[in-house]
């Protein structure tokens, strides 16, 4: 079994995708994990299947981090952090249209009361999760993190500049140290099909919208635009597996905790630096489910950028860390994971 001799690592939002899939990694790597998680997007089963697949059950507690006197309970009696790695937050775009307010709430409050704990409490490195959402529709691709920000598009992307922001100021006043790393666009699933994407109603993205179309629960998967300035005509983005994704994570970790960090604030982007269209993406997960999938083309999505994808020197040079996993392992591993899930709902 893994010892843990790495030091504790608090994951906030570890029940979700990409928090799962950390913790998975972080225990593997010999991390102790502890998550706080309000299950507003997810299940406490999730807690289960991580010990399922590395036989070791993170401590769990659930509550709202926006509540500073659990927050502050949670500090009071966990003295011994070597790090933070903050994932919660609301994240669908359209919702964040909808009600402002909720995602400015809870995606601000949560972060201001992690960072007035890791004050208060002399915790020092903090991971954060920011999205290529900030940059909008880039001006020249590959994007750098140096890239311009540019207006945000919607309350959600908002709130991720605006974090990003808070933690620029915040972090040289306290002494602490962050990492943000600016996800692609995150997808597919763990290869044990234990852990992955669990959207909650309509999905939003396009892969599990593509899976849950394949394996009959929507009737048909809407590919938003075909006249885009790209070479099919359909949109760009930068797909990038899950797990690829989660081991960054363990990276950033250990360069805070061996004081390997060039400056108290940095910024990386992740992703695998490749462009895919909405079309090839299809093509993949045709070829290796060996489904044919139904689809029809329509209007454009309102608010949907062209085309974006990563520059990764960055965190290629500076942390040392590559994307692995092709789209096809992308699409292969999220089929499994909607197999999976068909399969533990038919059980039921
Ligand atoms: P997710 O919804 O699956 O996970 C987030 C978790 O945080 C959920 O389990 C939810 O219950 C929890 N949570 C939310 N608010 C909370 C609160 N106030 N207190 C306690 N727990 C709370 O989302 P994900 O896809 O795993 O995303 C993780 C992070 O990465 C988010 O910050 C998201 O904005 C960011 N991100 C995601 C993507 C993506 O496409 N999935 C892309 C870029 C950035
Ligand atoms: C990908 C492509 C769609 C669904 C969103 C957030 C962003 C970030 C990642 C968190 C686009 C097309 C989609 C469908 C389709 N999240 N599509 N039919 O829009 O790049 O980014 O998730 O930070 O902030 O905005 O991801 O998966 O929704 O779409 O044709 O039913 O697939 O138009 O070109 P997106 P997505």
């Amino acid at each position: 079994m893994t010892q843990y001799n790495m030091g504790k690592i608090l994951v906030t939002g570890g029940a979700g995708y990409i928090g799962s899939h950390t913790v998975v990694e972080l225990q593997q790597q010999g991390f102790e994990v502890i998550i706080i998680d309000n299950l507003s997007n997810s299940h406490a089963g999730v807690v289960d299947r991580i010990a399922e697949i590395t036989g070791i059950r993170p401590e769990f507690h659930r509550f709202d981090l926006i509540d500073w006197k659990e927050t502050k309970a949670f500090f009071e009696s966990h003295r011994d952090l070597s790090g933070i790695i903050h994932f919660a937050a609301f994240k669908a775009v359209g919702e964040s249209v909808e009600d402002p307010l909720r995602y400015y709430r809870n995606n601000l409050d949560s972060l201001i009361n992690i960072l007035q704990g890791m004050k208060d409490y002399k915790v020092k490195n903090l991971v954060f999760s920011s999205s290529c959402t900030v940059y909008g529709q880039p001006d020249s691709l590959p994007v750098k993190e140096t890239s311009p920000i540019k207006e945000a598009w919607s309350p959600y992307g908002n709130t991720k500049q605006m974090s990003e922001q808070i933690l620029r100021f915040s972090v040289g006043t306290y002494g602490l140290k962050t990492i943000a790393l600016r996800y692609f666009n995150p997808t597919g699933a763990h290869e044990s099909a234990l852990i992955g994407e669990l959207p909650i109603g309509i999905p939003n993205n396009l892969v599990p919208f593509i899976t849950q179309t394949a394996i009959g629960k929507r009737e048909f998967l809407r590919v938003f635009g075909s006249d885009y300035d790209t070479p099919d005509g359909t949109a760009i983005r930068d797909y990038i597996h899950v797990v690829d994704l989660a081991k960054a994570h363990i990276v950033a970790v250990n360069r805070m905790i061996s004081g390997g960090t060039k400056s108290d604030f940095e910024i990386f982007n992740l992703g695998t630096g490749n462009g895919f269209s909405v079309l090839e993406v299809i093509r993949s997960f045709e070829k290796v489910s060996g489904k044919k999938l139904n689809y029809r083309i329509v209007e454009r999505r309102s608010g949907d950028i062209e085309k974006v994808w990563a520059d990764t020197s960055l965190a290629n040079g500076e942390l040392g860390w590559k994307s692995e996993k092709s789209i096809d392992e992308m699409m292969l591993s999220a089929w499994n994971w909607e197999l999976a899930l068909a399969k533990s709902s038919a059980k039921k």
